[in-house]
């Protein structure tokens, strides 16, 4: 049951953080946005792939789970600060700069970012695995993942960008960190490196597709919605898939990224044990109809 794993992942970041002494204050804005109620999917996708593998899950992979979701939050604290989106809401409720301030949403983020290599480290899986996860997690989080593509997304602003530096912003901002759950599965499943990059290639597409997917809702859906103001991208002259394409050809690309991506999973259905009904259903929930 989803409710049960998201209740796992909580209680692995709750009994990560209560064993934190150095600064109450430094823990409380960090829990402040891990419980403000995100949707879990990086985590969830995850879990619900490992099973689809065959594994029983153990503490461990709710750790792993938990890491993901640690260096997500502390991705959407970063970038909501002044110096970069400026969001006052975040998962319907003020954002940790505005609840707190600046430095200690800074902090956050920081701790965010850090603390999931010790966790992992710590975590009772076989160690090769554990650094093939590392440097998974490192590479999607870092210089040419999330951080990179941050980058880019704050220097496209205001300027003229065509479709492939959007993708290559989508892939790198947004796309690298979804893609985390995918591989990270299959390397604790211990699958072939032909699987393993069918599931980076699966990672892919939805991590694209989740981007175009939020594009879309920015402009066509409301703060009750979203948790997070609407219309922010237009105000803020960002390039995205309805700007530059319309909304009709997003949800296109939306709805075809989705299709290639469940083709991958029915693939291994057929080709393996690998039970696809979970993930095929959460992806089947990312769809958008226009
Ligand atoms: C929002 O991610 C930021 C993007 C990468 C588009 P989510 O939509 O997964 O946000 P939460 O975790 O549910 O708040
Ligand atoms: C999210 O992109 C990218 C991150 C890595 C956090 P957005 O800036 O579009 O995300 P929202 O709309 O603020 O959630
Ligand atoms: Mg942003
Ligand atoms: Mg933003
Ligand atoms: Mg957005």
């Amino acid at each position: 049951m989803v409710n049960k794993k998201i209740q796992k992942i909580d209680q692995a970041l709750q009994d990560y953080y209560a064993q934190k002494t150095v600064s109450k204050e430094l823990v409380d804005a960090i829990l402040y946005s891990i419980n403000a109620g995100g949707k879990r999917i990086r985590p969830l996708m995850f879990l619900e792939l490992l099973q689809g593998f065959g594994l029983s899950l153990q503490d461990a992979h709710y750790q792993v789970a938990a890491c993901l979701e640690m260096i997500h939050t502390g991705s959407l604290i970063h970038d909501d600060l002044p110096a970069m989106d400026n969001d006052d809401y975040r998962r319907g409720q003020l954002t940790n700069h505005k609840k707190f301030d600046e430095a200690t949403a800074i902090l956050a983020g920081d701790s965010l970012f850090l603390d999931p290599f010790g966790l992992l480290a710590r975590a009772d899986l076989p160690d090769k695995v554990k650094v093939s996860l590392s440097a998974e997690l490192s590479e999607a989080a870092g210089t040419d993942g999330m951080v990179g593509g941050q980058m880019l997304d704050i220097k496209g602003e205001h300027a003229q960008l065509d479709l492939a530096d959007l993708a290559k912003i989508h892939a790198n901002k947004t796309g690298k960190l979804l893609t985390f759950p995918f591989v990270a599965a299959g390397l604790i499943a211990g699958l072939s490196e032909k699987d393993l990059s069918a599931l980076r290639r699966a990672g892919e597409l939805i991590g694209l597709a989740f981007q175009v997917r939020d594009d879309i809702l920015d402009v066509t859906a409301d703060f009750a919605q979203l948790g997070k103001t609407p219309q922010k991208d237009l105000s803020a002259e960002k390039s995205t898939y309805p700007s530059l394409l319309g909304l009709d050809k997003s949800y296109d690309i939306l709805n075809d990224a989705l299709d290639q991506a469940q083709a991958i999973f029915q693939t291994f259905a057929a080709q393996s044990s690998f039970d696809s009904s979970q993930i095929e259903m959460m992806i089947e929930r990312l769809r958008l109809h226009a």
